[in-house]
């Protein structure tokens, strides 16, 4: 497996669609004919109403789940052509955290972060990385804890420091602070913009908090699976603004 951190995966999608049945013969469309590029490097934000897509859209992008159509091409991979080995391969590009952290519970700190390079045999020491990473979020010395030990902000950085234990080139974050208070949000946000700074990486975070989206630096809008704004947050644009602009668009 490769060591080196790649810079930053650029991300594209061309025309994606994403259908669910929800019952008889009735269908939703939880990502409709969606084009999006995100240049490598990157920290969008994707907002929007509760079923507009946010986590389908990540889902697919990561390859969890595989679009009806369309083609997405993601860090140099057409995911949407990968099968079995490749699609392993790069699945090992991405990183994810979740809002409910899905860290192990009989595994401690340290084992958590190694658990997904563990059937894997890796160029660096799966120990010596894990520490560092824990130390990185800010959790030296609680690396033999076990997750029931751990605050929620505390079980966070853990499973933010599993999703970088290959040096991911694109980290996916769905709703990473929805179950965190707001000091500890933004705690765990000032990290994952201090990590990406620290790493070459492309991150795409769901949110609903127009607040964590306003610290971003591209802000995308879903509603029923389809784009309906595209905002760059960048170029200094005052908090405030930004805030009362995304605060609008719910
Ligand atoms: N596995 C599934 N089976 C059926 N319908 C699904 C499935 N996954 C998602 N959906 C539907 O697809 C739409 C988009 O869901 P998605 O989970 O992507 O929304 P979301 O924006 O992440 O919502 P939330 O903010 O509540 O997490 C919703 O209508 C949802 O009910
Ligand atoms: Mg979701």
């Amino acid at each position: 497996m490769a060591d080196a951190a790649p810079a930053g995966a650029a991300v594209e999608l061309r025309g994606v669609s994403k259908r669910y049945g929800v019952g008889g013969t009735r269908t939703v469309a939880a990502a409709d004919n969606i084009d999006l590029d995100v240049p490598s490097g990157a920290f969008v934000a994707l907002s929007g109403a509760s079923g507009s897509g946010k986590s389908t859209l990540l889902h697919l992008i990561g390859a969890i789940d595989r679009p009806d159509s369309g083609t997405i091409v993601s860090n140099g991979h057409r995911v949407t052509d990968l099968r079995t080995g490749a699609l392993a391969a790069y699945r090992r590009t991405v990183g994810f955290v979740f809002q409910a952290y899905h860290l192990l519970p009989a595994l401690t700190a340290l084992d958590n972060v190694i658990a997904p390079v563990l059937p894997y045999r890796t160029s660096f020491s799966k120990q010596e990385r894990a520490r560092e990473l824990l130390a990185a979020v800010g959790l030296a010395g609680r690396e033999q804890s076990l997750p029931a030990r751990l605050s929620g902000g505390e079980q966070q950085r853990v499973a933010i420091a599993r999703a970088l234990i290959n040096s991911p080139a694109l980290l996916l974050a769905d709703e990473p602070t929805g179950n965190l208070d707001s000091a500890t949000a933004n705690e765990i946000l000032d990290l994952i913009a201090t990590l990406r700074s620290d790493r070459a990486m492309t991150i795409i975070m769901a949110t609903h908090d127009p607040q964590v989206a306003a610290g971003c630096e591209r802000l995308i809008r879903l509603r029923d699976g389809a784009i309906v704004d595209d905002i760059d947050l960048s170029g200094g644009t005052p908090a405030d603004a930004v805030l009362r602009r995304v605060g609008q668009l719910g």
